[in-house]
This record gives C-alpha cells, structure tokens and sequence, in this order.
C-alpha cells in the first residue's frame, strides 16, 4: 500500500509537507500543487521551489502541471528530469471556471478525442514516466467510459481517480456508482482520491475497492494530521494529553515556515487563517474558533488566541469529523 498526499493549492505546498513531516508519519509520497503552463517557455523559481527534489527530502514529490500545450508540457518535463524527477502528473481535474473554459483540468474531459491527440504527440517524447489525475467526467460522470478508453492506450505510470464530475467543484456526493461500474475496465493502477476524512472512511473504501492498493488524502490530512500514520498502523490513537500538543507542534512551525516564506504581516495572518479554516476542525466548537480567528487583524493576537483555544478547547472527536473548510456567513 502507498499513501499519496494530495495536492491542494494553497496549503500542501513546501511549507506545509515539510511542517507536517516533522512531527507526523504515514505518508510515502505527495503530489504538488499545480504548476500551470506559463505562456513562455519558462520555469517561474516558486514553482522550482516547491518541488526541488534536495528540499523534499522527507516527503518525496512528484510534480503535477496544468495545461495542454505538448511542447511546452514537454520543456517542462526535460526540466523535471534534469532536477531527477522520474514521473510527472497530469492535472484533469481542476474545475475551476477559468482553467476548465480553455479546456484545461477537468476541462479537456469532454474531449476525449483531442485528449487522443495530446497523448499521442506527448508520450512518445516525454522523457519521464506520466501519471495521470482525473474526475469522471466534466458535465456527467458517463463520459468516464470514453476516457478510460483514451487511458487505456497508453503507458501511464498510474492513474489517480478522484471520482467527482468537475462542476461539482469539491462538494457534492462522489459518484461511487459510476466507479463501481467502469473500474474492472481500468488497465492502470489506480490511486483513489476524495473524501478519506477519517479511519472509517478509508476502511469501507477499501472493502469495497479491493482491486485499489493505493490512496490519496487531501483535506483529511489538514482536519486530521494523523490520519496517515493511523490508516498505516490499522488503528486509532486516543492520547488526548500527546495529540493536543503535537497538534499545537504542527500549527507552531507551520506558523514559522509561512513567516520564514512570505514575510509581510498581512499576508501571513492570511495564509494562516486559511489553514484554521480547517484546522479549527481539530476543536468541538469549531465554528466559533474560526470565527474569532477570521476577524482578528494582527498576528500577535492571532497566535496568542490559539495558545489559549490549545490550552482550554476541548478536541472534537477525530472519527466523523468532516474534512470541509469552514465558511463563514459574511
Ligand atoms: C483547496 C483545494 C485545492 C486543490 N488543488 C488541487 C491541485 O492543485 N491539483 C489537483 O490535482 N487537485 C487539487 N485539488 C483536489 C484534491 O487533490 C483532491 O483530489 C480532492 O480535494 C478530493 O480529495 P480530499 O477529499 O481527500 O481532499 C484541490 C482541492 C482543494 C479542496
């Protein structure tokens, strides 16, 4: 078994897989945030930053990218493997209106013709191995059967299979049906990714997905930093005393590297309340943390107001606890 972390833009870059790396196990290998396909032929440093093999140590990476130009895909991947990478992903799965209207991300999903096309001038010179991260479909979840016909008639290193359409966005029910009937029909390993919030989670996929011996935890790693290291260990830890305070550990360095990264005051205090969005998750009353946390304005009363929810809060139950950011009611 393999226990991928997911990318998500905004929170599981460097910063945080190396903050989360020093107090906290079980996962063996990440995928990168995006790194889009600029207009130029270039490599912008943050994006080399992010996935440079010496730095990600801990945590090895695999670079994902977002586009669909061959040659620019493939000046990219030359310079990928020049750093050392082996294997590269390939972003079909962004659902954002501004990626997908130019048929990137999950875009390019209804066209599994041109999908054909790139595939087919791209991997004879691709000078590393490609993964692929899918949705089912863009608009409906049938136009997977198309695809993995397209998928089918390549060598992929694995597919990732995140089984939502992408006007779903995030939310949303999976559509597990739809999986169940078209995964016999894969040839590629399969990684599996959505919705693993907790132990439970992750046991009743498993059950019902024999054929899949690899998974990949997103949003469950920030509202649950343990969880890899449990699904690992095939059981869950109830030291409240120790959680707490490796908990407090995580939110501490994570603080450090966001300093250390962006500098100015502002936009560290944003960054941070980013994560509380679903930090504030470890906490029973979780809502009305991060609402304390969202209208504070300097990042002193920020970090002193934690020290004071890490020492008095209760912890919410780890099983059952939603792996969805808290959004506030402006
Ligand atoms: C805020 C956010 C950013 C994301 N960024 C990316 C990304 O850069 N590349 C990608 O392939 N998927 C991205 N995803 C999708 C996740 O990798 C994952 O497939 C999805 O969240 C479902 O898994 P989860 O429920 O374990 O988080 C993002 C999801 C979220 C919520």
């Amino acid at each position: 078994m393999k226990l991928y972390l997911a990318p998500l833009q905004g929170y599981t870059e460097i910063e945080f897989r190396r903050a989360w790396s020093q107090f906290f196990s079980g996962i063996d290998v990440a995928v990168s945030p995006f790194i889009p396909l600029a207009k130029s032929f270039r490599f912008r440093s943050k994006h080399l930053q992010d996935v440079i093999p010496n730095q990600n140590t801990r945590i090895p990476v695999i670079p994902q990218v977002l586009g669909i130009d061959p040659e620019k895909f493939i000046f990219l991947a030359t310079r990928l493997e020049d750093l050392g990478h082996q294997t590269l992903n390939w972003n079909l799965g962004c659902p954002k209106k501004t990626v997908a209207r130019k048929k990137r991300g999950s875009g390019l999903l209804p066209y599994p013709e041109q999908l054909r096309n790139i595939l087919d001038e791209l991997i004879p010179k691709l000078p590393i191995k490609l993964s692929i991260k899918t949705r089912l479909g863009f608009n409906s979840p049938d136009e997977f059967f198309k695809l993995i016909e397209v998928y089918n008639d390549f060598p992929l290193d694995s597919l990732i299979i995140h089984p939502r359409i992408g006007t779903q966005m995030y939310d949303g029910e999976m559509h597990l049906k739809a999986l169940d009937q078209t995964i016999g029909q894969i040839k590629h390993k399969i990684v599996f990714s959505g919705d693993i919030s907790d132990y439970k989670t992750y046991e009743s996929l498993k059950t019902r997905y024999p054929q899949i011996d690899d998974w990949m935890l997103g949003r469950g790693v920030l509202t649950n930093p343990f969880l890899p290291k449990w699904i690992r260990a095939g059981k869950i830890e109830n030291n409240e005393g120790q959680i707490r305070q490796t908990l407090y550990h995580l939110h501490e360095e994570l603080f450090c590297e966001i300093r250390d990264k962006i500098k100015r005051e502002r936009p560290i205090l944003n960054k941070m309340k980013d994560f509380w969005s679903y930090f504030a998750r470890w906490f029973k009353n979780d809502e009305a943390i991060f609402s304390t946390l969202a209208r504070m304005d300097n990042i002193d009363d920020f970090m002193e107001y934690l020290k004071k929810v890490f020492n008095e809060h209760p912890l919410s139950q780890a099983e059952g606890r939603t792996n969805r950011q808290i959004k506030l009611n402006k």
